[in-house]
């Protein structure tokens, strides 16, 4: 190796060392806006690197440079432009996205690779490289179209619900057949024609894949498609040789695995389902009827004196408080009943909402200090000596539903909620939340629903909170 690529490798490893020190910051939410920081100047630095080889090399015609740098400049002007415009609530649908083209973009580099190899005069490839070539083109194809599939359930341009055909299992096994079995060929035989076969069966794959799945498993599966995306751009790394996309997308199969284990736990999924197919469809079938009992209704002086006077508040936040863009007013009332000496914290249940961290993320916006945060293992066993859940927005998350069977979400883990001495739930109407059934929290005789949208609620809860206390 020349001492110029010596020292572009030593380049590669610093900007490694910057992905993983990145993730390693995001650990914690204090620490997660310079974990993002750090990432980046890794990504800069690994991209300066690779400039540099192109350079060297002088390997790019004056057409190639106009044709690379006027893509990059359209990719980021688009990136940059909806990653900042983005709701908050479509951010799946964003991330879904971004997983589609890291899965294509790692999928095409394999291409273009094999299609240089195949096009040479010996058309010799070697062994090493063909595979890592098809795993990235498999596993970069099913990302590209399973995550488009994704993103439109998301959006809602595909139904959300389950799209299933007698048999779908089959196909399914015969797409996935088929791409092994062509590949397999591959290997002994470099073929152009074989290679367009493997990509088809890969796209079809991740469509049949994901098109079953119903809307309330989408996280898992989002999860794990970011998962692919990671081990894609690891195998393009392999295919070209560059130590920092298989370092960087180790970092992102690894941690992508990770999440999804952890999402399916919380949801009560098995992974072997997810990858076997027909994920979602099972027990998510029955529905339970209206929940039997009184409802009991508060207004906003009744709830105030209850938490003012209370001593321990859990706020509960979930989809709602974040559709109302209601994080300000729950960090107002939270700061303004602490200044009266009660113990606020919030229990973030690891789906609340409708990504990975939503909440987090969502209270971070409002400054709420980061120790009040509390995950369900925790929090969980204080709801018992706590004299007032503050429900805002949550649903499903709190739904007692889950601890048995024939329901939508039996299984999942849930806020212990109704543990709670009072329960107050801000929502406006007895609406279902995203699983679509009825919450037997909301006739818990400890339970008062108070009907609003819940930026006014907060609002007005902090008014009323002040007049009493003057
Ligand atoms: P949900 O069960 O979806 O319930 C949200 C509730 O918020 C609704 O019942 C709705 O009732 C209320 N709401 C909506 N807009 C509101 C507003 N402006 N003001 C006050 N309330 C409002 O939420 P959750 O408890 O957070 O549970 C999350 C669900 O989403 C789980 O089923 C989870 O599996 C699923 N999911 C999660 C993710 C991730 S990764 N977090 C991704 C996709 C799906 P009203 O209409 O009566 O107001």
């Amino acid at each position: 190796m020349s001492h110029f690529m010596w020292v572009i490798q030593l380049i590669y490893v610093l900007a490694a060392s910057c992905f993983v020190l990145g993730l390693h910051l995001m650990n914690t939410p204090a620490t997660a806006r310079r974990g993002n920081q750090v990432s980046t100047g890794g990504m800069i630095t690994a991209v300066a690197a690779t400039l540099a080889i192109i350079v060297h090399a002088d390997v790019i015609s004056t057409t190639g440079w106009i044709v690379m740098f006027a893509g990059a400049a359209v990719g980021a002007a688009v990136g940059l432009y909806t990653a900042r415009t983005v709701q908050m609530t479509a951010m799946p649908q964003l991330v879904s996205i971004f997983n589609a083209v890291g899965g294509g973009a790692a999928a095409l580099v394999a291409v273009h690779d094999y299609m240089r190899l195949t096009g040479q005069v010996s058309a010799h490839v070697p062994t090493a490289t063909t595979v890592t070539t098809l795993l990235d083109v498999i596993i970069g194809s099913v990302t590209f179209s399973g995550s488009i599939i994704a993103a439109g359930k998301l959006q809602g341009v595909i139904t959300s619900a389950p799209v299933t055909f007698p048999g779908a299992r089959i196909v399914n096994l015969l797409l996935a057949a088929v791409a092994l079995a062509v590949s397999g060929y591959l290997i002994a035989t470099p073929s152009l024609a074989g290679l367009v076969i493997v990509i088809v069966a890969a796209l079809a794959f991740g469509v049949s894949m994901v098109m079953p799945i119903g809307g309330a498993d989408m996280p898992v599966v989002i999860s794990l498609l970011n998962a692919f995306t990671g081990t894609a751009v690891a195998m393009a790394g392999f295919v070209i040789g560059n130590w920092a996309l298989i370092i960087a997308g180790a970092l992102v199969g690894a941690s992508g695995g990770i999440l999804t284990k952890l999402m399916a736990d919380a949801m009560n999924r098995s992974i072997r389902n997810i990858i076997v197919g027909g994920f979602g469809t099972g027990d998510s079938a029955v529905a339970v009827g209206g929940p039997a009992g009184n409802v009991q209704s508060i207004a906003a002086d009744d709830a105030a004196i209850q938490l003012a006077y209370a001593s321990k508040v859990i706020i509960v936040p979930g989809y709602g408080l974040a559709a109302a863009q209601a994080q300000h007013e729950v960090a107002a009332l939270a700061e303004l009943l602490e200044s009266r000496g009660v113990d606020v914290s919030y229990a973030i249940h690891p789906v609340a909402g409708r990504m990975p961290g939503h909440m987090n993320v969502l209270l971070a916006e409002a400054n709420v200090p980061y120790p009040q945060l509390k995950e369900m293992d925790e929090v969980n066993p204080e709801f018992a000596r706590t004299d007032v859940a503050l429900v805002i927005g949550a649903n499903d998350v709190t739904n007692p539903a889950a601890r048995r069977p024939g329901t939508a979400i039996s299984g999942m883990p849930i806020l212990d909620v109704d543990q709670a001495k009072s329960i107050i739930v801000i929502k406006r109407s007895m609406g279902h939340g995203y699983a679509g059934i009825d919450n037997e929290l909301y006739v818990n005789p400890k339970t008062s629903m108070y009907f609003a949208d819940a930026k006014t609620a907060l609002a007005d809860l902090a008014a009323a909170v002040k007049t009493l206390v003057g």
